[in-house]
């Protein structure tokens, strides 16, 4: 995960703000501390927390790896490491100095008894010096391989078993890499844990914005009526990377997207926005609700995989800072003819009352386009009765509302208005809060919130084994079918661009569309755009609508009526006359079809893709609205269209159609 996608407080020493108190007394114990994850997240979150005067008063913590380091080298590389990765601004080095303090090492080989015994003795040593009161965690924080045999290990007198304090372990994922794996994991933990000593970290759930899916939810009257079938009308859940694997490809490639972050992170968002109510926040009346909702997801049968399921996996492409970014088969330790997905796309249905027929989008995928974890709550559209005379009508859009997850924090509510005047004529707008306008908070790493609910015995954020279970039960089928398919044409979308094809016919055959949240900074690479006004820019991002082309494919005709012009995101097209001669070629920042809207004429020339193409569209009532409220749009796009197509010097405004 990428630190910087929480909040805590800000201010260096400042108190806390809200009610929470430091955590009780423990000791953490790192298995692994030698690792990635400790230098880049959990040292840092701990810092934070100490920061935040979070941590127990009574702490420390054991790092317990195979390198041979001594307590005084572990405290040292950790204090070169903090600078690195701490999420704050200004570096509070009196805290550090007291927190590093609290640092032990002890080296052991996960597999050797002997180890265990030393980490007991040296459990019981610092239990008594620093007044922990006997509790203890242990941190999984190693390969998947090992979780099984060291919850066996841990299970001796002086480490599980205790003769005063309590116990847990947290497991960091992957909870198995198939159904069947999963529950010998399971199975392998719970010989020797019971289940409230488990605490199965996901870090989508330290995400404050996945929480506040839950405040959102049940804490605000006018949502929780309309959340149901009769009023939803499809949810959307996009969760765009535009890293690649980032030298994990060994990992990876045995993964893949489903595994590695729809059957996990998506699933557990899912089970937030979707879930009947809970009775409380505790942990279980939570889990039992989440446990229930992913039960209800209805299993897809081999031929619903065919049809409702999309893979992708990139091929070479562009960087979102325009270098050249390799394919998914050149990147280091991923096999060369590899099958694995790196986009994979979904719809599901919830066979429940409160959901059954709302289907459910899922995608994610990486080396795409833009970052972005968005959930799009679509509403079901007003009837158009009363504005079939305005010329909006026809583009009157349902209701939209917006999580926005990361990096954008907020939440969003897109409807329609009357714009000013006399007639009625209708836009969309939106209503957002935005994490950062709101709270006065700085950035976290996401584990903050995870560790100190482990410390103070609250499961509620952490996964249960029926819930692993029920999630994989979902993937496994689709991950079968997959395999007995014949191998998929990969590479089928390049680096850099929306993903496959695939994935917007899924939607398009439903009559439905992806919704591609673009910011303004976007829209401000498009040539056309670059000094436009922020409010028109803010009011076209609402208004534009993401298609994709793959090669060869025709988007518009010469002689069509057309209802639509084209902004190209990524991609080339050319322009051919009647006898399709190439007359010439447009690429990224162009745009086309603004003409016949303009002068309200078919089609003069056909446009067809050369290369796959990612386009936004604008509709011909949303351009008018455009052309009309903002003249200085209208007026880049008249004197771009007479000299691009020769028209004569006088040809505008007195040309506009009447809107
Ligand atoms: C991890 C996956 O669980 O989540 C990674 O293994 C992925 O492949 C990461 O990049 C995404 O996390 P975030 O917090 O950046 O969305």
């Amino acid at each position: 995960m990428t630190p910087g996608d929480t909040f805590i407080r800000r201010t260096v020493g400042e108190p806390p703000r809200d009610t929470a108190s430091p955590a009780g007394s423990c000791i953490l114990v790192v298995f692994g501390a030698s690792g990635d994850l400790t230098k880049r997240l959990l040292l840092p979150a701990l810092y934070n927390l100490a920061c935040d005067a979070l941590l127990p008063r009574q702490f420390a913590l054991v790092g317990l790896a195979q390198d041979d380091l001594s307590t005084d080298q572990f405290r040292s590389r950790m204090t070169e490491e903090i600078r690195k990765f701490t999420t704050r601004q200004m570096f509070d080095a009196q805290v550090w100095q007291e927190f590093v303090g609290r640092l032990h090492y002890v080296p052991g080989n996960f597999a050797d008894p002997a180890a265990y015994q030393r980490l007991a003795d040296f459990l019981a040593r610092l239990d008594a010096e620093c007044q922990t009161g006997g509790n203890v965690l242990f941190y999984l924080a190693t390969p998947p391989a090992v979780f099984g045999s060291i919850a066996a290990h841990l299970d001796r007198p002086g480490l599980r078993r205790r003769e005063s304090g309590w116990a847990r372990l947290i497991v960091e994922k992957p909870f198995g890499s198939d159904l069947a794996s999963a529950v010998e994991l399971n199975r392998a933990l719970r010989a020797h844990w019971d289940e409230d000593q488990l605490y199965r970290i996901d870090h989508y759930l330290g995400k404050e914005t996945v929480q506040n899916l839950l405040a959102f939810r049940f804490a605000n009257g006018i949502f929780e009526p309309l959340w149901n079938k009769t009023h939803v009308d499809h949810i959307q859940f996009t969760v765009a990377e535009t890293v690649g694997v980032e030298g994990r490809g060994r990992y990876y490639d045995r993964a893949g997207a489903l595994r590695d972050m729809i059957q996990n992170h998506m699933f557990q968002m899912l089970a937030y926005l979707c879930m009947e109510p809970p009775t409380s926040f505790r942990a279980d009346a939570v889990r039992n609700e989440k446990a229930k909702l992913l039960e209800a997801v209805r299993i897809l049968t081999p031929e619903e995989v065919r049809r409702d399921t999309v893979r992708g996996q990139y091929g070479s492409g562009k960087k979102p800072d325009g270098t050249v970014a390799a394919g998914y088969r050149q990147e280091p330790d991923v096999a060369p003819q590899s099958a694995t997905e790196t986009f994979a796309a979904l719809k599901l249905f919830i066979d429940n009352w409160r959901w059954e027929g709302v289907p459910i989008y899922l995608r994610s995928g990486k080396r795409l386009w833009k970052r972005g974890t968005e959930i799009v709550v679509q509403f079901k559209k007003a009837p158009e009765v009363l504005f079939r005379a305005t010329p909006a009508a026809g583009s009157l859009d349902a209701n939209k509302l917006l999580f926005h997850i990361q990096p954008d924090q907020g939440i969003e509510f897109r409807f329609h208005a009357k714009t000013p005047g006399p007639a009625l004529y209708l836009q969309k707008v939106d209503m957002r809060f935005d994490y950062r306008e709101t709270f006065e908070a700085g950035r976290g790493t996401g584990y903050e919130v995870l560790l100190y609910h482990c410390m103070i015995g609250d499961a509620t954020l952490f996964s249960r084994t029926d819930l692993v279970e029920s999630a994989w039960r979902i993937a496994q089928p689709i991950l079968d079918c997959w395999a007995a398919l014949p191998p998929e044409d990969f590479p089928n979308y390049p680096a850099g661009s929306w993903g496959p094809r695939a994935t917007f016919d899924l939607l398009e055959r439903d009559g439905r569309r992806w919704v591609e949240v673009v910011n303004r900074h976007v829209l401000e690479e498009v040539p056309l755009f670059r000094q436009a006004d922020p409010v028109f820019l803010h009011n076209l991002a609402m208004m534009l609508k993401p298609v994709v082309y793959s090669p060869g494919a025709v988007i518009i005709r010469q002689g069509e009526i057309g209802g639509q012009m084209y902004f190209i995101c990524r991609g080339q097209v050319e322009v051919l006359n009647e006898a399709e001669e190439q007359l010439r070629t447009l690429g990224e920042g162009d745009f086309f079809g603004e003409l016949s809207l303009l002068l309200s004429r078919p089609r003069t020339a056909t446009i067809r893709a050369v290369s796959p193409c990612d386009l936004f569209v604008l509709d011909r009532a949303d351009l008018q609205r455009a052309l009309q409220d903002h003249p200085q749009f209208s007026g880049a796009l008249w004197t771009n269209a007479r000299s691009r197509y020769q028209l004569p010097e006088e040809t505008g405004e007195e040309d506009r159609p009447a809107p």
